[in-house]
């Protein structure tokens, strides 16, 4: 079958996404039989577009590269209209994050599970939330409710977790989640200050649009409570989840920690305790001797204890373009593998 994608958000996500569509199409194609059209496109700042035969993508990422609005196949429906009432089979929900409300996005992936249409995302917003609810409706309406990128971008945590590690029991889960944060440490300790540091985290695209959610460790919160529902079926809310992110670390507590042979790291945490799962973030300091010490960067590191494989340390991207437009092509494909059999 040919899927009917539809984008919810065309900015850094969407547009990665498309870009390795269009160059993989062939690929896609030939290796896993994936086919598709792109058929749908709603952005609050380029427009809303519906073609049922496919759109031109390709003119859409130039017009958007040049922060111009979309001139073809123009559709009068607003978001919800148009995942209703158009020929799409699934929805990759990218807008913007919202771990207060969840909107808009918890509203697009409603329509979307009620209408029958699968839905992808990477925005934490609906995944920590409210997943137990869009699982269900999910199910209710034969439908999957896919989200490989809300933790880590496209570096497999998630799928991890349920494919290669299904039949293990996970009693542990802890690790760096958020790429800000780490870059911001690593450049810290090499003398660079907090705020001047920051500012090139947004420019090279790490941070939320609102940094407050990096630094303060709500980013990492939300994808502890993702992970914690997920994997250990903790049934926890996104407030028990205890926080503390990286503004009260100065250049004499990174001092301090360099002394002791050790390194602050914003850790993220989520661990079994007699039947009962305890969730955290919070700034440690690890010696250096410690696997999660030597990851740096934006790059983002978890470690899972297992009864059977003991622990199991996965290492990469957190966060970009490419990265986590990939974290969407993943879950497209098992969506695809899973239809056909
Ligand atoms: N702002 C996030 C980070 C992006 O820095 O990790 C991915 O969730």
């Amino acid at each position: 079958m040919k899927h009917k994608i539809g984008l919810l958000g065309f900015g850094t996500v969407g547009q990665g996404l498309c870009e390795i569509l269009l160059n993989k199409k062939e690929f896609l194609k030939k290796k896993y039989g994936f086919k598709f059209d792109i058929v749908a496109v709603a952005d609050f700042k380029f427009g809303n577009v519906y073609n049922a035969k496919g759109l031109d993508i390709e003119k859409m990422i130039k017009e958007a590269k040049a922060g111009k609005k979309f001139t073809q196949d123009l559709a009068d429906w607003d978001n919800l209209k148009l995942i209703k009432k158009s020929n799409t089979t699934v929805w990759c929900e990218l807008t913007y994050t919202d771990l207060n409300t969840g909107g808009p996005a918890i509203d697009h992936v409603k329509t979307a599970l009620k209408s029958g249409k699968h839905v992808v995302t990477s925005n934490k917003g609906p995944a920590a939330l409210f997943y137990p609810q869009m699982k269900k409706l999910a199910d209710k309406n034969g439908v999957k409710f896919k989200i490989e990128g809300t933790v880590v971008a496209g570096t497999p945590v998630i799928n991890l977790a349920e494919g290669p590690l299904a039949g293990c029991t996970i009693s542990k889960i802890r690790g760096i989640l958020n790429g800000t944060t780490n870059y911001m440490l690593t450049e810290m300790e090499k003398g660079m200050a907090y705020d001047e540091v920051l500012k090139v985290a947004q420019e090279k695209g790490y941070a939320e649009a609102d940094p407050t959610g990096d630094v303060e460790g709500y980013d990492a919160r939300g994808k502890v409570t993702i992970l914690a529902n997920i994997v250990m079926g903790a049934g926890i809310k996104i407030t028990d989840v205890p926080c503390n992110g990286i503004t009260k670390i100065k250049p004499a507590d990174i001092e301090k920690a360099k002394k002791q042979n050790k390194r602050w790291k914003l850790i993220g945490s989520v661990e079994m305790i007699d039947g009962k799962v305890e969730a955290s973030v919070k700034p440690e300091m690890i010696d250096l001797s410690h696997p999660l010490a030597g990851v740096m960067g934006a790059t983002n590191a978890l470690t899972f204890t297992t009864d059977l494989l003991g622990d199991v340390t996965i290492v990469g991207p957190g966060a970009g373009k490419i990265e986590t437009g990939f974290s969407i092509l993943t879950d497209l494909l098992s969506i695809s593998r899973e239809m056909e059999n």
